[in-house]
């Protein structure tokens, strides 16, 4: 259903899954911008995609191909919150697929520093672009520039690059077609363990990914994390009203024992309400160093959504369980793949038989 259906204020009151209804228009991904409006079907088909993508793309003649299927369209960057990997991958993924790029990154160089809204900046990206993708600081924009968008002249798909504390859909995608990859010859991702270490009340994959695995059987969450830096409440309602297992709290040399995945965090200082305050909580507890590798199954795999500080020991990089630079590599997979879906182009991907 599309999003010029309903008003600001009573579209901004609906909870997730009901505002994911008109995220998709005649069943077709439109704009992207909460993990809630992924399941299970579509996780699935965007995965198989990507691998679809990545494989097409090992020959000159398929990297002409993918690079053909959007050359006529046009893709904006505005990436206002700092960025490298999901601003690269993106670009990265728009090249693989032939769309021209335009990007702002600083709004000290666009008119926002001569005083204009975001509103107005959204609706005069959509004058030129077929597409926006975006990143900011403020929890839950990405939503109301879909929503300008749609009620704009010219409607064109948003897709959330991560707003906030809130959400990173499309991080949590790459996350979890990282997780289909790994587990491809191990049952899959139903019924593992994956635990969960850092800063969990301030990491938005963290958050968005919880939301994606609630389309998953038998799993069994741990969230590891200081005290002050645990899950928020409002996901373990979302585990609990879906049925996953979880369990926050305990030490992590004890949980990365029965761990089919880890996933690290960093402490997400920049949310700090006084400067200071995260240094002030004790983290050593939740690093990784090499010591534990020998503690963790050897099929475990280790994520990580980057950038990493101390929390993982750079000496593990090289161990075969490590697997955040395929992780990160997956992100330009995914995301072409998203984008492909989006534009209707694929039904060519998965036809082509070269
Ligand atoms: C994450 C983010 O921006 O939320 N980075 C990313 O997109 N890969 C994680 C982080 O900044 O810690």
């Amino acid at each position: 259903m599309p999003l010029n259906r309903i008003g600001w204020e009573e579209f901004r009151r609906l909870d997730a899954k009901a505002k994911a209804a008109y995220f998709a228009e005649d069943g077709r991904l439109f704009h992207v911008l909460l993990a809630q409006q992924f399941d299970r079907a579509r996780l699935e088909d965007l995965g198989a995609l990507a691998t679809r993508i990545r494989f097409i793309a090992k020959s000159d003649e398929g990297r002409r191909f993918l690079k053909g299927l959007l050359d006529a369209r046009r893709a904006m960057l505005y990436f206002t919150q700092p960025s490298t990997r999901t601003f690269l991958s993106f670009c990265a993924a728009c090249q693989i697929l032939g769309l021209t790029i335009g990007e702002v990154r600083d709004p000290a160089t666009s008119s926002e520093y001569k005083g204009e809204s975001p509103e107005d900046s959204v609706r005069t990206f959509s004058s030129y672009f077929d597409l926006i993708v975006m990143r900011s600081q403020i929890a839950g924009l990405a939503e109301r520039m879909a929503w300008v968008l749609s009620n704009a002249g010219r409607p064109i798909p948003l897709i959330n690059a991560g707003s906030g504390r809130d959400q990173h859909p499309t991080q949590a995608l790459l996350d979890v077609y990282t997780l289909q990859r790994s587990f491809e010859n191990l049952g899959g991702i139903d019924g593992k363990c994956i635990v969960f270490v850092g800063d969990l009340l301030r990491g938005r994959t963290v958050r968005s990914l919880a939301v994606l695995l609630t389309n998953y059987g038998g799993l069994r969450l741990r969230f590891v994390a200081p005290e002050p830096l645990q899950i928020s409440p409002d996901v373990c309602e979302t585990l609990a009203s879906r049925g996953v297992a979880f369990e926050t709290g305990g030490d992590m040399e004890s949980a990365i024992r029965d761990a089919d995945a880890i996933y690290m965090t960093r402490i997400q200082d920049e949310w700090d309400a006084r400067e200071g305050d995260s240094a002030r909580i004790d983290i050593s507890r939740y690093c990784l160093e090499h010591r534990h590798l020998q503690m963790i199954k050897p099929t475990a795999v280790i994520m990580h959504p980057l950038p990493r500080r101390k929390e993982i020991a750079v000496e593990i990089d090289g161990d075969p369980r490590a697997v955040y630079w395929r992780q990160m590599r997956n992100g330009m997979w995914i995301r072409a793949a998203l984008i492909a879906a989006i534009f209707g182009r694929d039904g060519d991907i998965r036809g082509y038989d070269g």
